[in-house]
């Protein structure tokens, strides 16, 4: 069993050396006097791509957008290559090399691809060339289709532009969520490659997922939140076939249907 009890425990599987970015005992909430998350913990080393993930309101995103300026973080520090990034405001974030996706409303719409890619890198326009050069050579779909609007594109696409558009700041962390979410089956194995394509490409990656299973297949190592707490951590591989990860997490239709057939065999 990989319960979480002290730091190595909190952190299974991760890499020796000072980490990327690190979140230590965050506690934040977004109303006042309401935590969301009770003090939650988080390491990302450099090239590592790592998984949270856990059942729905557990505060995957809310940890997301603390580590982004997003959500007041009342107690606890989060850190940047060893420098204290606490409740630094999301510009200031992207301009010093982080990343943000969120689920939802990450296009403009009514813009055109290549626009998207230019918002992404208003604040250094000068750099567009060379960052859009980068970003098409990962997706080379968007170069094709620069003059489109991102409005006109499948779900699928828009993911696509959208993680472009985080791209386009030369970011060393980007922080996804749920990249796959509303997508096809199909399509979901599309994003979860495309995370690992830019992950190879040098980027070092925190990705949200409700899609446990596919996501602890792609990740390095990934922690499972439960009600705005660390629950457990570890590899990939070893949490995708932990016992008590799988009852709690995991449980497939399948094997649920099989114990409620032997319970009742007659229903
Ligand atoms: N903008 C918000 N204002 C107030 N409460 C919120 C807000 N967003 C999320 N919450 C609450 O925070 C909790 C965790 O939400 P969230 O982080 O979105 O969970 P997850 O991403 O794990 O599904 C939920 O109880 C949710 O209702
Ligand atoms: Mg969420």
């Amino acid at each position: 069993m990989t319960t979480t009890t002290n730091a190595t425990e909190t952190h299974r599987g991760a890499p020796q050396g000072e980490p990327l970015l690190a979140a230590t005992d965050i506690v934040a909430g977004y109303l006042p006097g309401v935590d969301i998350l009770g003090g939650c913990n988080l390491v990302l080393h450099p090239g590592e791509l790592v998984g949270i993930i856990g059942p729905n309101g557990a505060g995957k995103s809310t940890l997301l957008k603390a580590l982004f300026g997003l959500v007041p973080v009342r107690s606890g520090t989060v850190t940047l290559g060893g420098e204290d990034i606490t409740n630094h405001r999301a510009d200031r974030l992207v301009k010093r090399g982080v990343g943000f996706v969120p689920q939802t409303n990450n296009v403009f719409p009514s813009l055109t691809i290549e626009e998207n890619l230019q918002m992404g890198i208003f604040q250094d326009p000068k750099q567009f060339g060379r960052r859009f050069e980068f970003v098409t050579d990962i997706f080379p779909a968007l170069a094709e289709r620069r003059r489109q609007r991102a409005g006109s594109l499948s779900g699928g696409e828009r993911q696509m532009v959208a993680m472009a558009r985080a791209l386009m700041m030369d970011p060393s962390v980007l922080l996804l969520d749920e990249p796959s979410a509303g997508l096809s089956p199909v399509r979901q194995d599309e994003a979860f490659l495309r995370t690992r394509k830019i992950n190879k490409a040098g980027v070092s990656i925190v990705i949200v997922e409700q899609n446990a299973r596919r996501c602890l297949q792609i990740c390095n190592r990934a922690y499972v939140l439960d009600q705005g707490r660390n629950a457990y951590s570890g590899p990939g591989r070893e949490l995708m076939n932990d016992p008590k990860v799988i009852e709690l997490y995991l449980g497939t239709l399948a094997t649920d249907v099989e114990a409620a057939d032997k319970a009742h065999p007659e229903a």
